[in-house]
C-alpha cells in the first residue's frame, strides 16, 4: 500500500533501480564538500570534526543563565545558545508595563551592557561560539556581546557565533517582530556590512525554517519558505551595494528534525543542492563558501508529548539521528520534559548525552553521507527538491518572500497543513504514541522546574540603579545620534554601539527606532 510522506509526496513500499533511472550521480551528488554540496558542506564532515552540540538555554536572570551555560560547558557542550525572554526579544525593558509577567520567563532578561556582562562572566569568548536567538533587536544584542568582549580584551575579529536575525520568519510564524519589513531589511543589510568590517567570523543570520515547521509547515514548505526568505535577504544586501561573496559565506540556516527520519535526511540534502544552485546561478556567487548551506538543527518541539514524557527520549534520539545523517553543522536535542516545563538540569544533561551517544557510540560519524546512492533516499531527495523548487517559484510569482508575506501566502499554506495534521491526529490516522494510541489509564506525576517569579522585581531594581548611575547626558546625546542615523541612510550599528556603551537600555534604543520606523502590523488572513 503506497503511503504519503509528511510533505504529501508518494513513498513506494519498495524502491529499486527504476527509482533512479537516468539519474546522474556526478550531477545530482558531486563529492562531499563540493558543489552542489548534496553530500555535505565539508569533504570530511564528521570524520574531520563532529557537529557542534549546541543546547538552547536561558531563563531568569543573567546570573542564573550564566550558571546553566557553565554547567553545559562542564558537561561537554561545545557551543552556547542563548534564549532571551520576550521583553528583550520585543525590544522592551524589564520595567516596561508591557513586560509584566514575561520577565525572565522564556529566556534570559537582558536590558543593558550590565546584564550582558553578567551573562557572559567566566566564559572564554575567544574560544566559545555563541548563538543568540534574537531577531528584531539582533543588532543590539550582537553589539552588547562585542562590548563585553571589548571590556575583556577579546578582539572582535576573534568572536564566533550567530545571531538569528531572521525577521521574515517572525512575520510568518514566530511573531517577535518590531519594525515593518523595509526598515527591518535595512537593519539586516547594516548588520551584514558591519560584521564584514568589524566581526568577520560572525554568522550574521540564521534563516530559520524551524518555527514554520513548529507552526505546521511540511518538510517541503519548511525548506521552500526558508530558502525563499534567504533569497530575499541576499537580494536586499546586493541591492544595498554589497558583493554577494562579501556576505553570503556568513549566512547560515536553521531547520527542524522530525521523527520521519528518511524524509528529513532527504530534506536536508535537497536544501543544500537548491541553495548551491540559487547562489551560483541566480546571484553569480564565485566563492564556494557562498554556496554552502550550513545549518543548525533542533529536534521537533511539537512532536514532544506531555503524556508519558520519557517516550520523548526515544523521539529525540531518532530526530537527532536524522539531523546527523542529514549533515547538520550544529544540533540542539530537546529535553524529554519540555512539553511540560523548562528542562531540569538532569533532563538537559540527558538531552546532551543523547548527542554524545550519537557522536561517540554509533558509527554514523565514520563515513560521510551514508545514504548516498540509496534508491529510496536519493529518490526522496529528488522529489523533495522538485516540490520545494516549485513552491519557491510560486513565492517568486507573488513578488518574492516579503510580497508573499504581505499577502499572507506562507502563513495560509502553513495553517492549512497544520489543520490537516490536527485532523489526522484526531482521527487516529496519525499515531502519536501515548496520546492517541498506547495510552496509560493514569499518567504518572512529574515535578517540573519552576522559575522564580521574583525575577521581575530584581530586574526592575537593576534598571533603576543603572539609570541613576550612568551619565544621562551622554546617553541622551548618543540616542539623539542614533535617531539621526535612523532617519538618514547611514549604518545605524555605529551610533547604536555608542549608545549601548553609554549604558542605554535595549528598550530605549528600540524606542528611538520605533519612533522613527514605526511598528509592523500583520495582514488579516486565514
Ligand atoms: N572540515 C573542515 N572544516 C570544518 C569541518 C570539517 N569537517 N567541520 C567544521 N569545520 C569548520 C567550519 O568551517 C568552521 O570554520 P569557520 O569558523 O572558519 O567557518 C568551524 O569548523 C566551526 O564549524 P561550524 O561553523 O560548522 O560550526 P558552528 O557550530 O560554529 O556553526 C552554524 C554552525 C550553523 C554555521 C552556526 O550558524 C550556528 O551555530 N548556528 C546555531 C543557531 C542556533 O543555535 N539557533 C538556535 C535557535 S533556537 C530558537 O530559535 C528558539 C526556539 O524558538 C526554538
Amino acid at each position: 500500500m503506497r503511503r504519503e510522506s509528511e510533505s504529501g509526496l508518494p513513498v513506494e513500499p519498495v524502491y529499486g533501480p527504476r527509482a533512479l533511472a537516468g539519474w546522474d550521480p556526478a550531477e545530482r551528488l558531486g563529492e562531499p564538500g563540493a558543489y552542489p554540496f548534496t553530500r555535505g558542506v565539508h569533504p570530511t564532515m564528521y570524520t574531520g570534526r563532529p557537529w557542534t552540540m549546541r543546547q538552547y538555554a536561558g531563563f531568569g536572570t543573567a546570573a542564573e543563565s550564566n550558571a546553566r551555560y557553565r554547567q553545559l560547558i562542564a558537561h561537554g557542550t561545545a557551543g552556547l545558545s542563548v534564549a532571551f525572554d520576550l521583553p528583550t526579544q520585543m525590544g522592551h525593558d524589564s520595567d516596561a508595563p508591557i513586560a509584566h509577567g514575561e520577565v525572565g520567563k522564556v529566556g534570559v532578561a537582558i536590558d543593558s551592557v550590565d546584564d550582558m556582562r553578567v551573562l557572559l562572566a567566566g566564559i572564554p569568548l575567544d574560544r566559545v561560539s555563541t548563538s543568540m536567538t534574537i531577531n528584531a533587536p539582533a543588532a543590539l544584542l550582537l553589539l552588547l556581546y562585542q562590548l563585553v568582549a571589548e571590556e575583556e580584551g577579546v578582539s572582535a575579529s576573534l568572536l564566533t557565533g550567530t545571531i538569528q536575525n531572521d525577521i521574515l520568519k517572525e512575520y510568518i510564524a514566530r511573531g517577535t517582530y518590531i519594525f515593518p519589513p523595509k526598515p527591518s531589511l535595512r537593519l539586516t543589510a547594516d548588520i551584514f556590512r558591519y560584521c564584514r568590517a568589524e566581526i568577520p567570523r560572525w554568522n550574521t543570520i540564521s534563516v530559520s525554517g524551524y518555527h514554520m515547521a513548529e507552526a505546521g509547515a511540511s518538510p517541503v514548505q519548511e525548506i521552500a519558505f526558508t530558502l525563499a526568505d534567504g533569497v530575499e535577504y541576499v537580494r536586499t544586501a546586493v541591492a544595498a551595494g554589497m558583493d554577494v561573496d562579501d556576505f553570503a559565506p556568513r549566512v547560515s540556516f536553521f531547520f527542524v528534525a522530525r521523527t520521519t527520519l528518511l524524509e528529513e535526511v532527504a530534506k536536508f540534502r535537497a536544501a543544500r543542492r537548491i541553495w548551491a544552485r540559487v547562489m551560483r546561478e541566480e546571484f553569480g556567487a564565485r566563492d564556494p563558501k557562498s554556496m554552502m548551506l550550513r545549518f543548525h538543527t533542533q529536534t521537533a518541539g511539537v512532536q514532544l508529548t506531555a503524556q508519558q514524557p520519557e517516550v520523548n527520549l526515544v523521539r529525540v534520539a531518532v530526530q537527532g539521528l536524522a539531523a546527523v545523517l542529514g549533515g547538520t553543522q550544529s544540533l540542539h536535542t530537546n529535553s524529554f520534559d519540555e512539553a511540560i516545563a523548562l528542562p531540569t538540569e538532569r533532563s538537559a544533561r540527558l538531552a546532551l548525552r543523547t548527542q554524545q551517544v550519537l557522536a561517540h557510540e554509533t558509527d554514523v560519524t565514520a563515513t560521510v553521507d551514508p545514504f548516498a546512492g540509496s534508491y529510496a533516499v536519493e529518490r526522496m531527495t529528488d522529489d523533495v527538491e522538485a516540490a520545494a523548487v516549485e513552491l519557491m517559484r510560486r513565492v517568486g510569482e507573488l513578488g518574492g518572500a516579503v510580497a508573499a508575506i504581505e499577502q499572507g501566502f506562507q502563513k495560509g499554506e502553513i495553517e492549512r497543513n497544520a489543520y490537516r495534521i490536527a485532523q489526522e491526529t484526531d482521527a487516529g490516522e496519525r499515531v502519536v504514541v501515548g496520546v492517541n494510541r498506547f495510552r496509560l489509564d493514569e499518567e504518572e506525576p512529574y515535578e517540573p522546574l519552576r522559575v522564580d517569579p521574583g525575577i521581575e522585581v530584581g530586574q526592575t531594581e537593576r534598571l533603576a540603579r543603572l539609570r541613576a548611575e550612568r551619565d544621562g547626558t551622554a546617553v541622551d546625546s548618543a540616542l539623539g545620534a542614533l535617531e539621526e542615523a535612523a532617519e538618514g541612510e547611514g549604518n545605524v550599528l555605529y551610533p547604536m554601539r555608542d549608545a549601548l556603551r553609554a549604558r542605554a537600555t535595549v528598550g530605549e534604543v528600540c524606542g528611538v527606532l520605533r519612533e522613527v520606523w514605526g511598528e509592523y502590523v500583520p495582514p488579516d488572513v486565514f
